[in-house]
């Protein structure tokens, strides 16, 4: 192995600087290879400037930096880019474009950075022969095939102190605090922040819910005293029988834009006679220095993917199984996205702390 590619792709989340540092330190000083960065996804194969070398010198410092030192994109998947031919918007098919500039970096491995979008792309360039290696990513922590994606447990804290933060303004102005949290069709943060936050309504995508439900426990904990209540809602709740809530609708460039569903809950809420407010969290969820469990995780992956590479395990990706790194097929991990199972230890224990779900 003389030379690879790194590049990140999706949405950033925290660690990805750490993955990067992990990689291009491994591949120097084990195998003596030459890195090369892709900038801003896989686009950067068809810039002009889209490849940097990466050295000691470049990757230093970089380990509690947020965000990503090669810059990202969450569009233009290069099996369907939308482009201008002759005044007509058309999709078209660059991909073989990607794998010829892949090829002119004379690349042995490319590892890509990515949540499921980016890396359902890795798996259908590998199919074209392209030899890639996966890193879980995503602050969503909805990748199957590992326990967890680095970025989520950053994700988590910083819901978790935003939780507390509202628990003493909620209780001071006796009002309903809703907070709406990232985590597309995954439960993971609402779920986990949620109860780490002492949130006493948590809805999430995996149990829909019941609007008069969570109306009935604020009017609970009121009967008790309690005259003030936390709901952490998943970006991607919905009522039984209810839909998804978008603030943009997709299309081939641009997938569909989650958001709304916050306001709808303390909207109703308010109506019930119960003075509410609403807090969106949005990016403050991906931005930032990594945690010390995400940079741990991070560095763990970005070495074990380098040596993935040398052994030749390509169309793979790293994962953390039983709290040890090994590696899964990626098509296997991409088949089946993890969520939060309702009858997880997890939900069950939130139950049984008083939490509602709004199902009940
Ligand atoms: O997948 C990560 C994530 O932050 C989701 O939780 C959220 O729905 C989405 O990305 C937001 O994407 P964008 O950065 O395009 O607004």
């Amino acid at each position: 192995m003389k030379r690879i590619g790194i590049l990140t792709g999706g949405g950033d989340a925290p660690g990805l600087n750490a993955v990067i540092r992990a990689a291009v330190k491994t591949a120097i000083r084990d195998h003596g290879c030459e890195v090369l960065g892709i900038r801003d996804g896989y686009d950067g194969f068809l810039e002009e400037d889209g490849i940097l070398s990466l050295g000691a010198e470049e990757v230093r410092g970089i380990l509690p930096r947020g965000g990503t030192i090669l810059g990202t994109a969450n569009r233009g998947n290069p099996f369907a880019r939308k482009v201008v031919r002759d005044g007509q918007e058309v999709t078209i098919d660059v991909s073989d474009e990607i794998v010829e500039g892949i090829k002119r970096q004379r690349l042995d491995a490319l590892l890509v950075l990515g949540g499921d979008g980016t890396l359902h792309i890795a798996h259908e360039l590998a199919e074209k022969g392209v030899p890639v290696i996966g890193v879980p990513k995503t602050i969503d922590n909805d990748i199957g095939g590992t326990e967890i994606t680095f970025g989520f447990d950053t994700a988590l804290n910083i819901a978790t102190e935003a939780l507390d933060r509202l628990h003493t303004t909620a209780e001071s102005h006796h009002r309903v605090l809703v907070v709406e949290l990232m985590g597309r069709d995954a439960g993971f943060i609402a779920l986990n922040a949620g109860v780490s936050g002492g949130a006493d309504v948590i809805l999430i995508p995996e149990i829909p819910f019941k609007y008069e439900s969570i109306v009935a426990k604020v009017m609970e904990r009121a009967a008790k005293g309690r005259e003030f209540s936390l709901i952490a809602v998943s970006e991607g709740a919905k009522s039984q029988g209810g839909q998804q809530v978008f603030s943009r609708k997709g299309d081939e460039v641009f997938v569909p834009r989650l958001g709304g569903i916050g306001s709808m809950v303390a909207e109703y809420v308010e109506k019930k006679g119960y003075e509410s407010r609403l807090t969106v969290l949005g990016h403050v969820q991906r931005g930032g220095t990594p945690t010390a469990f995400d940079r741990w995780l991070a560095t763990r992956y970005g070495s074990a993917a380098v040596r993935l590479a040398a052994r030749g395990g390509f169309d793979r990706m790293v994962s953390l199984q039983c709290g040890h790194i090994t590696d899964v097929l990626l098509e296997e991990a991409l088949s089946s996205p993890k969520r939060v199972r309702p009858d997880d230890d997890s939900v069950i224990t939130a139950r049984s702390l008083g939490i509602s779900f709004g199902d009940e």
